[in-house]
């Protein structure tokens, strides 16, 4: 999993990226500069010689270099934020809106058919080639997106609405984090991001329309009416089940995701188990309560879990 600004997979990081290389390679050459002519005067301070019209030379190339560098720097932000306007105009994009929460992410995707809107959690999954916006909003406190593989940093405002365009290029696997501190578990806010061909997004999505899998052995249906019959739904949602929580992630599809608990814990049974048996443990303060189950309904809870993907 990738998480470098320095390895830009998306037309607006890159584009930052060159912006970056162009102020990297101004600054280090004025740099440069500086330690020279101060390594000169040094070597050269005890001679005696025609000072004046040498200064007056000296002062003047040196304005002459500092105007052109801090010209080439405007004209790069310039043309850089032209760039990053500009970037995927004309082609129809994917519309995503995304609702940070303490701490975890949520994500819908948006259709003009209503029915085609896809809820999930902690994960972002892109097709290669088509520009994404994104409508940031939070539910509770300031937080960032940065998802440094694809685009800038852009922040996440109770009570008003920001956005972020992408345009992701090549498929992969990549990381993003939460930006600006927001509590106790700001360091584990992370999110997944896949980066698929159009058809395997495609896959993705359509199967992500389809309601959850109905379970079918004894110890699923057992977990099934733990988590739609107890505390689970009332914070949880599972598309075609009684559980329509909207206070913590959407958990139709939470076997097909990479990880667990916004990006802290390998999506495994074991870590599935623990993480519901002890969430203060793993994550203090967060807002996933310990729920009382003994080992087997526990185990029974997880076998449901595992069969939503
Ligand atoms: Cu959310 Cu830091």
């Amino acid at each position: 999993m990738n998480q470098s600004a320095l390895d830009p997979a998306g037309d607006h990081a890159a584009i930052i990226y060159q912006l970056f290389d162009v102020f990297l390679g101004i600054t280090g050459f004025f740099f440069f500069l500086v330690l020279l002519f101060l390594g000169w005067a040094i070597w050269r301070r005890d001679r005696d010689d025609d000072r004046e019209q040498k200064l007056r030379v000296g002062v003047a190339g040196w304005a002459a270099l500092i105007t052109i560098g801090l010209s080439v720097l405007t004209l790069g932000s310039y043309f850089a934020d032209r760039s990053l306007a500009f970037a995927g105009a004309g082609q129809k994009p994917l519309r995503i809106k995304m609702t940070a929460q303490q701490w975890w992410w949520e994500v819908e995707y948006q259709d003009d058919n209503p029915s085609k809107t896809v809820i999930t959690a902690n994960e972002l999954h892109l097709p290669a080639g088509r520009p994404v916006e994104i409508e940031l909003a939070s539910d509770d406190v300031i937080h960032s997106l940065w998802i440094p593989n694809l685009a800038g940093k852009q922040d996440l405002i109770p009570g008003r609405t920001t956005d972020l365009a992408l345009l992701p290029r090549q498929t992969g696997h990549f990381r993003a984090q939460c930006a600006e501190f927001c509590g106790l578990q700001h360091a584990h806010m992370a999110l997944d991001i896949l980066v698929e061909t159009p058809a395997r997004f495609a896959t993705w999505y359509g199967r992500s329309l389809q309601p959850a899998p109905v379970p079918v052995t004894d110890e699923q249906k057992r977990g099934y009416a733990i988590v739609t019959g107890r505390h689970c739904a009332g914070c949880h949602a599972i598309t075609g089940t009684p559980a329509f929580g909207t206070v913590g992630p959407d958990l139709t599809r939470i076997a097909s995701r990479a990880t667990l608990a916004a990006g802290e814990l390998p999506n495994v049974r074991s870590w599935l188990e623990r993480w519901i048996d002890e969430p203060q443990a793993i994550k203090p303060g967060s807002h996933m309560p310990r729920v009382p189950l003994d080992t087997d309904e526990l185990h029974a809870t997880s076998a449901y879990l595992e069969t939503l993907r």
